[in-house]
C-alpha cells in the first residue's frame, strides 16, 4: 500500500492546472481557467479550473474533483494508480507499506490468475503461428475470413488443439496450480483440457489484461455449441467487460461515440477496417455495469443489430437501461442475413460508415417505428404499444430532450401532444416512487433542483407538511456548504476557535433531527476529525473516501453562493449576495435558521400530541411536564427568532 506520507505529498504538489493542462486546453478567465469539458460532448466550455481551489468542475456535466480524481476518471485508473500516475508526473519517490496478510493473499490470487491466462494465452498463439495443426486449421480459417496477420496478433487470437490435456499437462510441468487452472476454467474437473479443436479469441479487461477465452468451434455439427466460454472468475465479471474495450477506448473518446456490435469477429473485422470505436458486448444484452463503462469515454452509442425482428423486439425492452443512465442511443439494422463482420468484408468501410450515416435511426423512434408496424389496426396491441414508448420517454433524463420526443412520437403514434406528455409525466412519477422504495435513503448525486430534497429526504413529518421538510433539506446543506467552504477558518467571534468548531458546538443538539442522511454524515465525519484535534481544510474533503462526500464537497466549493438563492426561497429579510469574506454572519445566520426550523417542527410534533391527547392522558403528569417542555420551547424559539431579526407567529 502506498503510505498516506506520500499520498499526501502527491495531493499538495499536483497543480490541478498543470495537471489537466496536460490533457485539454485551458484558458485563463478572472481567477479560473477554463476548457472544453472531456468527459461530455460540448462546444461552449463549461468546464472550470479553479487553481486557488485546486479543484475542477463542469457545470455542463457535474462532474469535478482534484488532480488525482481527474486522473481517475481520464485515465480511468484506480486510485493508487492515478497517485503512482501523478508521482510519476512530479517525480515524487513513492513509500510503500507492506500489506496486510489478508491483502497480500487476495492480491497474489489474482495475480496468479492473471499468469495463469496469459500462459494459456502464450500457448494459444503459439499454437497458431508455429504448429502445424494451428495453422492449417486456426490460421487458414482467420486468413480466409479475411483476418490479416498483424490483427490476428493484436487481438491475440490463437488456436486450441484437438489432444485432451495438452494444455493442462504443460502447465502442471510449469508449476502453475491445478485449482488456479480450475478456477478459470481451463481445466476440467478431470484434468482434461477446457478448450479443445477450437480457434481462440483473448478476452481482455479494460486496461488489457487477460481475463477470459472464447473458443469457436470449426465444425458444422449443430450439436456443437458454436462458442464456449471461460467462466466467471474473480478476474472475470462477464457483467462488467466489453470485447474490445481495451482497443477501442481511445477511438471511442476520439469519436465520442461507441459502436456496439454482437460478435467477437464484428469487432475485429471493423478494427481491421478503421472503425475501431466498436465493442461488442458478447451474446448477451447489455448490462448496466457496461453501460456505466462506456459512459467513461462517450454519451453516444450506436447499436448496429443484423438480427431478425423478434430477436431486436426482446433487445429493444433491454435499452431503456441505456435512456436511464442518459446516454444517446441510435440502432443501425443491417440488411437481412447481414452482419457487421460480412457487410464490411464485402463491402469495404467507406460502403460500411455510409450505411450507418444513412440508416442509423434514434432508439425511440426506430422502437416506436418497429412496434408499430406489428400492430396494424388492433387497438389493444396499439394500446400496449403506447403503454410501452411512454415508458421510454418517461425515462429519457432531460426535459427538453423528452419534449421533443413526445411532439414526434405523438405524431407517430397518431396521438394528442397533450394526452402523451400527460401519461409521460405520470410515468416520471412512478419512476420517481420506484427509485425512492429501491434505493437507499442516501443520495449519490450532488443536489442541483430543490425538489430532489423532496424526493431524498425521510419524511419525519405529516404529510400536510412537505414544504418544512423541503426547507430543512436547503438549510442543513447550506450550513454544510459553510462548513467546507470556511471551517478551517478561524471563528472571529470567539476567538481562536474555528469556524467548523463553532458550527459543530451548535449543531450538536439539533443533528438527530437532521432530514438528508448525507449532510448528518459530514458533520458526524467532521465531528470525529475534530475530536482528534484536526481542523479539515479543502483538501480534506475534497479527497474524502466517501464519494458522496466528496462529490457534494467539490459542488460546495464550486459554488458557494448556493445560499444566496436559497435566502431569496426562504424569503428572510436580507436578500443581499455575500462576499466570501462575510463567512462570519453567514455562519451565525445560517445556523440560527437551522436551529429556528428545527425547533419549529418540534413543537409542531409537541402540539400534535398536546392537542390529540385523550382527557384520561391530559390529568397524567406526563402530559404536565410535556406542557412544561412545551413552553421552553417556544422561549427557545423565540430567543432564536430574535436573534435573527425575524418576527415569528
Ligand atoms: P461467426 O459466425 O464466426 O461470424 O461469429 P459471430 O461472432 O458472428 O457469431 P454469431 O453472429 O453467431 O453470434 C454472435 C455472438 O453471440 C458471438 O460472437 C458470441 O459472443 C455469441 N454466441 C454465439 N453463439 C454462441 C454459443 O453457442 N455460445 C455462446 N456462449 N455464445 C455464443
Ligand atoms: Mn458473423
Amino acid at each position: 500500500m502506498i503510505t498516506q506520507k506520500t499520498i499526501q505529498e502527491v495531493m499538495n504538489t499536483a497543480k490541478v492546472e498543470e495537471v489537466i493542462g496536460d490533457f485539454i486546453n485551458l484558458r485563463r478567465r478572472g481567477v479560473n481557467m477554463i476548457g472544453n469539458c472531456p468527459f461530455h460532448d460540448e462546444k461552449t466550455p463549461s468546464f472550470t479550473v479553479s487553481p486557488s481551489k485546486n479543484i475542477y468542475k463542469c457545470f455542463g456535466c457535474g462532474k469535478g474533483g482534484d488532480s488525482v480524481r481527474f486522473i481517475m476518471d481520464h485515465e480511468n485508473l484506480s486510485f493508487p494508480e492515478a497517485i503512482k500516475f501523478l508521482a510519476g508526473k512530479y517525480r515524487i519517490e513513492i513509500e510503500e507499506t507492506e500489506n496486510t496478510a489478508q491483502e497480500i493473499e487476495h492480491k497474489q490470487v489474482t495475480d496468479s490468475l492473471y499468469i495463469v491466462n496469459d500462459f494459456a494465452r502464450d500457448y494459444f498463439t503459439d499454437v497458431l503461428f508455429n504448429r502445424t495443426e494451428g495453422k492449417n486449421i486456426g490460421l487458414s480459417y482467420f486468413k480466409e475470413r479475411g483476418f490479416r496477420e498483424a490483427t490476428v496478433k493484436k487481438f491475440q487470437l490463437g488456436y486450441a488443439t484437438e489432444e485432451r490435456d495438452e494444455f493442462t499437462k504443460k502447465a502442471i510441468d510449469k508449476k502453475f496450480n491445478i485449482d488456479h487452472l480450475r478456477t478459470l476454467g481451463l481445466t476440467s474437473k478431470s484434468d482434461l483440457d477446457f478448450f479443445r479443436s477450437r480457434v481462440m479469441f483473448t478476452i481482455h479487461n479494460v486496461s488489457g489484461k487477460v481475463v477470459a477465452f472464447a473458443g469457436r468451434t470449426l465444425s458444422s455439427d449443430k450439436k456443437v455449441p458454436k462458442y464456449i466460454n471461460s467462466p466467471e472468475s474473480e478476474i472475470y465479471n462477464k457483467r462488467a467487460v466489453l470485447y474490445g474495450l481495451y482497443f477501442a477506448k481511445d477511438a471511442i473518446r476520439k469519436a465520442d461515440e461507441c459502436i456496439l456490435v454482437e460478435g467477437y469477429t464484428d469487432v475485429i473485422t471493423l478494427h481491421q477496417g478503421q472503425v475501431e470505436n466498436v465493442v461488442a458486448s458478447s451474446g448477451t444484452s447489455l448490462t448496466k455495469e457496461q453501460i456505466r463503462l462506456i459512459k467513461r469515454y462517450t454519451q453516444n452509442i450506436k447499436i448496429i443489430y443484423d438480427g431478425d425482428a423478434a430477436g431486436i423486439k426482446a433487445a429493444l425492452r433491454g435499452l431503456d437501461l441505456v435512456l436511464e443512465q442518459d446516454m444517446n442511443v441510435k440502432l443501425v439494422l443491417l440488411p437481412d442475413g447481414q452482419d457487421p463482420d460480412s457487410f464490411l468484408a464485402a463491402q469495404g468501410t467507406e460502403a460500411f460508415n455510409a450505411y450507418l450515416k444513412a440508416n442509423e435511426e434514434d432508439f425511440i423512434f426506430f422502437k416506436t417505428r418497429v412496434l408499430l408496424d406489428e400492430t396494424g389496426n388492433d387497438p389493444i396491441k396499439k394500446s400496449l404499444v403506447i403503454r410501452d414508448i411512454v415508458s421510454s420517454i418517461a425515462k429519457v433524463q432531460e426535459p427538453f430532450k423528452r419534449q421533443l420526443y413526445i411532439r414526434q412520437c405523438a405524431t407517430m403514434l397518431d396521438l394528442s401532444e397533450t394526452i402523451l406528455n400527460t401519461e409521460v409525466n405520470k410515468g416520471i412519477t412512478s419512476d420517481l416512487k420506484n427509485k425512492r422504495l429501491n434505493e437507499n435513503p442516501t443520495q449519490s448525486q450532488p443536489i442541483t433542483n430543490p425538489d430532489e430534497l423532496l424526493i431524498n429526504a425521510k419524511p419525519t413529518l405529516s404529510e400536510d407538511e412537505p414544504s418544512l421538510v423541503r426547507n430543512d433539506g436547503w438549510q442543513e446543506r447550506a450550513v454544510c456548504s459553510i462548513l467546507i467552504n470556511y471551517g478551517h477558518e478561524i471563528f472571529e467571534e470567539t476567538n481562536a476557535t474555528s469556524v467548523a468548531n463553532f458550527i459543530l458546538d451548535s449543531v450538536q443538539d439539533i443533528l438527530t433531527y437532521f432530514d438528508i442522511p448525507l449532510y448528518r454524515k459530514i458533520i458526524e465525519n467532521v465531528d470525529e476529525r475534530l475530536k482528534n484535534g484536526i481542523v479539515p481544510d479543502h483538501s480534506w474533503y475534497i479527497s474524502h473516501p466517501d464519494e458522496e462526500i466528496r462529490t457534494f464537497a467539490v459542488n460546495a466549493l464550486s459554488s458557494p453562493y448556493v445560499y444566496a438563492s436559497w435566502e431569496k426561497k426562504e424569503m428572510f429579510l436580507q436578500t443581499q449576495k455575500m462576499p466570501d469574506e462575510n463567512y462570519v454572519r453567514d455562519v451565525t445566520n445560517g445556523l440560527l435558521r437551522l436551529q429556528l426550523r428545527k425547533s419549529k417542527k418540534v413543537i409542531k410534533e409537541m402540539e400534535t400530541y398536546l392537542h390529540h391527547a385523550s382527557a384520561e392522558e391530559k390529568a397524567s403528569e406526563e402530559y404536565m411536564i410535556n406542557l412544561k417542555v412545551y413552553q421552553v420551547l417556544i422561549g427557545q424559539r423565540n430567543e432564536i427568532a430574535a436573534k435573527l431579526g425575524t418576527v415569528t407567529l
